[in-house]
């Protein structure tokens, strides 16, 4: 099913998002009809669905950026200036951006999904599976305050937005940036150096502009949360720097790959959600805290060092995310899948907190003895095999 676009009028999002869905369901449906897969739920009941699923259910929008965007009124088409002031939230410094770089604008709300897709990917196998953010732009507590959650996510929509930036540069869809540079050093034996790099320096000055505008304004929010979104947009940027890496293609006569021509381009969005995630499993509790002439956020239980550039910084402590609780953001694991094999996060012991889990089976329906007919097509045969799966208590 495809999401309906909420509230007044629905948001430009969300209405591109159900052009998106109801197009990509037609597809699908006038390709591949038949289930692939039959699950019997854990009461026994038969439920049928696409083995894997083929397209995530987009959300409306992260943080800062979608929260201004998802408000935005349906039929504007964003491709004038005066549409830069009837979008709700900005404030006055995004607003200006937007005048100035329209064209800038459909990056960001590219951005704004990729983001969701990326946090849920990344926290799949956590207690905490990112699905609040499909809630903007009324977050509830696991984001609205300043978690460790929160944390990654605002490093997550920085680092997205500028990388979102500089590969439109490379894709030529924006007229203000070009290329990024051709490095100073040689680029090793057999390889030279050309294609388009991502243009990195542009994404993050422009990214920077945007994501961190609403933290520079004066009069909302407290100080210390201020700090805390600005310090972990900037570990975003910078895990995005880190990602920067030489990508080449071969050419030379069929293939033999004599000549290879390199370029610096970024890693996928997802590979640096997993390294934010890494510095998110070792982010550290801070306090605001005068040092000198102002107060800054320093470590809780090691005030003698400031705060290091590469980690990211929480102010208060999540809930264990165990059991269902609305007023501190928690959704709880009750009919999470659990994996029993698994020592990780995802094993059944740590998502389900200990109260154990139910297994069901799961009949799994595939193409099987697959034979490839001269020429040109495949004929399979469906097979079916079941599967233990639990779920949590
Ligand atoms: C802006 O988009 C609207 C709707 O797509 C279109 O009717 C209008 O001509 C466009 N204006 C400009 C200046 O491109
Ligand atoms: C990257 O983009 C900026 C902004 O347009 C531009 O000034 C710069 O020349 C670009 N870098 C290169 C090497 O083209
Ligand atoms: C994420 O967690 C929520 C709340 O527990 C649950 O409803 C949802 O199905 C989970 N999503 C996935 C993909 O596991
Ligand atoms: C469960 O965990 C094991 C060990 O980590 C892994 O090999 C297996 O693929 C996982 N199973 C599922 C259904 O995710």
């Amino acid at each position: 099913m495809c999401p309906r676009p909420q509230g007044v009028g629905g948001g430009a999002i969300a209405l591109l998002e159900q052009g998106l869905c109801v197009l990509v369901s037609q597809l699908l449906l006038a390709k591949a009809p038949e289930p692939i897969e039959e699950r019997l739920g854990p009461g026994g009941q038969v439920q049928r669905g696409p083995s894997l699923s083929v397209f995530p259910s987009i959300g409306s929008c992260p943080l800062v950026v979608c929260r201004a965007l998802s408000k935005t009124p349906a039929a504007l088409a964003l491709n004038q200036t005066q549409h830069c002031k009837q979008l709700e939230g900005l404030v006055s410094a995004q607003v200006q951006l937007c005048r100035s770089n329209l064209e800038l604008m459909h990056t960001i709300v590219h951005a704004a999904r990729e983001v969701m897709k990326a946090c849920r990917r990344a926290f799949a196998d956590m207690r905490w599976n990112c699905s609040s953010i499909e809630l903007a732009p009324n977050y509830l507590l696991d984001l609205e305050r300043g978690t460790r959650e929160s944390a990654f996510v605002y490093a997550l929509s920085a680092a997205a937005i500028s990388h979102a930036i500089a590969r439109a540069c490379t894709s030529g869809d924006l007229p203000g940036c070009s290329c990024g540079p051709v490095p100073g050093e040689p680029p090793g034996p057999g390889n030279r150096w050309g294609g388009c790099a991502d243009n990195l320096s542009y994404g993050l000055l422009m990214g920077a502009k945007f994501s961190d505008a609403p933290m520079k304004v004066k009069k909302t929010g407290s100080q210390a949360n201020k700090l805390m979104r600005l310090h972990n947009s900037e570990v975003g940027r910078q895990a995005l720097r880190a990602s920067l890496e030489m990508k080449c293609k071969c050419h030379g006569v069929s293939g033999s790959c004599s000549i290879r021509t390199c370029w610096k381009g970024l890693q996928e969005l997802r590979d640096v959600a997993a390294d934010l995630k890494t510095r998110y499993l070792s982010a550290t509790k801070v306090v605001h805290r005068p040092m000198g002439t102002r107060k800054h956020l320093v470590p809780k239980d090691l005030d003698i060092r400031p705060v290091k550039d590469s980690e990211l910084v929480y102010l208060q402590s999540s809930p264990d995310f165990c059991m269902k609780n609305e007023k501190v953001g928690s959704h709880g694991t009750q009919d999470r899948q659990c994996n029993k094999t698994s020592h990780g996060s995802d094993s059944c012991d740590l998502m389900c907190c200990g109260r154990g889990y139910n297994p069901y089976t799961d009949r799994v329906v595939e193409r099987c003895h697959c034979k490839y007919h001269w020429c040109c097509y495949v004929t399979c045969r469906r097979c079916e095999r079941t599967v233990e799966r639990y779920v949590c208590k």
